[in-house]
Parts: C-alpha cells; structure tokens; sequence
C-alpha cells in the first residue's frame, strides 16, 4: 500500500472531517497532503494541486512561504505562548500598534479571539454587554438583546454566530438552539429587478433596512454584515453604496455597526479592507483567516475607545469584559501576523495584485456566454461563476445534483483545487498566483463546466 492509500485509511478510522457528510468518501477520495510549496499542494506520489480556493480563504502568501516561517521560527524559539490576562508580550503589542495604523483613526482598541467565529461572539457580546453597562447593568432596564443580519449572511458555526447568519443549509438543524434575530434583505447584486443597477439594488435593500431600524431600534444592538462579498453564501457581491447607507442608519438609530471582515479582509476585495471602499468606520472590525497568512489560527476585533471606555470600572461594578480563550493573542499567531503585515508593506501587495485582479476577469469572460452560466462576478481577488439549469429564467440546478461537485472533482483530475459552494465555482487564490497559472485554471475551470452541466 503506498503512502496516500494508508493515510486515507488511518484517516477514515478515525477523523470526522469538517463540512463534510462523511460517506462522500466512499466515493469521494480523501487527498492527503504531504506538503506545500507556494500555490502548490502535493500528495505522497508527488501528485500536485494548485489551491485556487487558498484552503478555505486563509492562505495569502502560498504554503510554506520562506518569510513567515523565518518569523514563526524565531518565535517559536523565544516564546511559544503565555496567558494573556495580567501578562503581555512584544509580538501581541506589535501587531496590535500595526492594526490600528492600518484601520481608521477611530479604532483603537483590539480583543483577540483564536478563530473567526470566536471573534464574532466577542464582537455580538462586546455590543450587548455595552448597551447593558450603558443603562447602568441593570437586566431589566435593557432594551437592547436583538441583533440584525442579512439575507444569505455567513459568521461562522458557533451558536451565537449561526443565529446571526443565514445559509440556510448551516443553519436549518440547530435552528431550536438559535437566538432570534432580524433579518434584512440582502444587497446581493444578482438579486437586481430587471435593468436596476447593483448601487440602486442596494439602496432599495438599505431602505429595507431603515424600516427595521426605525421600528425596532431600540431593542437592536448591532447590525452584523459581511462587507462586499458574502462568501459562504454563494460569493454574492453588493455595491459599497450599502455600507455607506448601512452606517449611516446605524448610527442615526444608536445601533453597532459590526463588520465582518474575517473572509474579505487584507486585500482580497481589491482594497486592504473592503470597508475602505465605502469609506466607512464600523463599532467592530472583525480580522482573521489572512491575518496570519494563513498559517495560524488568530481573530483580531477591534473597536473604538467609545465602547472601550464604557467597559472601564472598578471590578465589583460587573462592567469588565471577562471573556477568554485560552489560546488569546498566541505569540506564534501574532508573530505569522506580522511577517504578513511585512510582506504587504514591502511588496506593495495590493498594487501587484492589480494585474492578477485584471487578469482573472480576462481569463473568465468568455464564461458568461456559457449556456449554464448566470453570472461571472467579481471584486478584486474573489471571481465567482453561478452554474444554472436555467440561463433565461436563472432556475437553479437543484442542490441534490451537485453540479459544482462534478466540477471539483474534474478540477482535481486536472489538479486544481476548485472546491464549490454548491453549484458557485469560484477562484480565490494566494496572491502569489501567476498570471498563467490563472489562465490555466480557468481552462480546467471552463472543461469542468461543460462536462458538470452536460446532461
Ligand atoms: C465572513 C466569515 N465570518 C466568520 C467566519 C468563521 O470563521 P472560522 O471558520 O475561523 O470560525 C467565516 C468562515 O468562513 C467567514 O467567512
């Protein structure tokens, strides 16, 4: 048996893998990874994978990136953890200061989660538990328990952060378990009415919005929204318009803008942050996935000195944040973080990825007169093509088909890591992807999809 195969085996026994329903492997192979060089995934008979997905959106840099292993390295040596309420150490400082000069002015304060969902329950406790100290913490005068969310919204798994999003097939099962929320039409641009144009899209869902707000805003809390992209929810795209609007309600309303940055953050919208697009300054800027290139889990939440200050008291006054993970502010985590910071700044990243930005719509607008295509979209370094049964009437494939699935499987025949969300094929590659190598996947792309929707 060679190596692959035994892995696979000793995996099977024992590991329940995630996002996955396990009995696609009977049919589906397990791959193993021996290891990773740049774009390139390679199994143990030296087969190799180019990660256009950059495993689950985390990878910036490619794998095994000589610049952030040095950092890691060196860290590792010196100090590989320490808890981080009453100590401190340089890398967690550091990163901290690096944050705040690369954010607006009004964010100043940052609270360390160790994974984004993680961030997302400090974010939503940080906002209720200010209302709460706000009217004195007193339980029975707060008004504010509710949070609002968007249509096809995605926060992550945990309980709190599944009730704020809306993927109906992560959220459906443990619906009994969820707190209850309002949900706000989403600015989804492929949702536009006939001949609206995505800016006007998402001022009539802003306008959905303001209802909310005006009829329920003194129980809200904070507004929670994946700026620009709605990954997991299918790669949806809106206008930045939306923030701007968004923002602007929330705070006419005393309600927290939380913004959910985790997937779109550092770069991959074209911008550092996608909030810079709309100009705007959220309560909460949720950071992590590119945080550290890829290489370690870390959640960064930062929020300004107006929420901070309402926190700030003696201990007896039950106002404190007293909320921990074990793994908060990892040295190791914090160290990867800033060789990645290191590498935007000496490299002029976002100006590079340009041409990447330019080459990957050139490679892919053929895709739209495809007869199963409904739409090829992108913004900045996120490119999505939606598979449909129905081009003219835009009837989905229905999900039982896995249409996507068909194209994943080919892509890996091919090499080409090109994992769906359901029937999206999408390319979100590390930036250290070439311009051929984005051509080349969007041919194992296009031969995917014509075989996946032939029948
Ligand atoms: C926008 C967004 N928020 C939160 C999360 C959850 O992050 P994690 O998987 O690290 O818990 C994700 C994960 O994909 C995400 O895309």
């Amino acid at each position: 048996m060679n190596q692959n195969d035994d892995l696979i085996r000793r995996d099977l026994a024992v590991l329940w893998h995630p996002c996955t329903q396990m009995k696609d492997h009977e049919s589906l192979p397990l791959i193993p990874i021996r290891r990773g060089e740049g774009v390139w995934l390679e199994d143990f008979n030296g087969k190799r994978y180019l990660d256009a997905v950059s495993s689950w959106w985390v990878n910036l840099f490619g794998h095994a990136n000589p610049r952030i292993s040095a950092r890691v390295k060196q860290q590792l040596d010196q100090l590989e953890h320490v808890i981080l309420a009453g100590f401190t150490h340089e890398p967690v400082v550091e990163l901290s200061e690096r944050l705040f000069a690369l954010t607006p002015p009004a964010l100043s304060r940052v609270f360390y989660a160790d994974n984004g969902s993680s961030g997302i329950e400090v974010a939503l406790k940080m906002s209720f538990h200010y209302w709460l100290n706000r009217c004195g913490g007193d339980p029975a005068r707060v008004r504010k328990t509710k949070f609002v969310t968007l249509g096809n919204s995605y926060h992550g798994e945990t309980l709190a952060a599944l009730a704020v999003g809306n993927v109906d097939l992560y959220k459906h099962t443990y619906q009994p378990l969820l707190m209850t929320t309002f949900t706000a039409p989403s600015p989804d641009a492929y949702l536009a009415l006939p001949g609206e144009s995505a800016e006007d899209c998402a001022l009539r869902a802003a306008a959905e919005l303001e209802k909310i707000l005006q009829q329920h805003g003194d129980e809200i809390c904070a507004l929670i929204v994946e700026p620009l992209v709605q990954c997991a929810g299918s790669m949806r795209m809106y206008h930045p318009a939306y923030l701007k609007k968004a923002s602007e309600l929330c705070k006419r309303y005393e309600v927290h803008l939380i913004a959910d940055e985790i997937a779109v953050g550092f770069g991959r919208t074209g911008t550092l942050f996608a909030c810079e697009q709309a100009g705007i300054t959220p309560d909460f800027l949720c950071l992590s996935k590119g945080l550290t290139g890829g290489y370690l889990p870390l959640c960064a939440v930062l929020t300004t000195d107006t929420i901070y200050d309402m926190f700030y008291a003696d201990y007896a006054s039950l106002r404190g944040f007293l909320h921990s993970h074990s793994y908060t502010g990892n040295p190791l985590a914090c160290a990867a973080a800033l060789a990645t910071l290191d590498i935007f700044r000496d490299d002029n990243v976002l100006e590079q990825n340009q041409k990447l930005i330019r080459k990957m719509q050139q490679a892919t607008t053929h895709f739209k007169d495809h007869p199963h295509v409904a739409d090829v979209r992108q913004t900045g370094m996120i490119l999505a093509i939606e598979l449909v049964k129905n081009k003219t009437t835009r009837e989905p494939y229905p999900w039982q088909e896995r249409r996507g699935l068909r194209v994943y499987q080919l892509g890996l025949d091919q090499g080409a890591l090109l994992r769906p969300l359901g029937s999206v094929v999408y390319f979100m590659p590390p930036y250290v992807i070439t311009e051929d190598q984005i051509d080349w996947l969007a041919q194992v792309a296009w031969e995917g999809i014509q075989k996946a929707t032939q029948d």
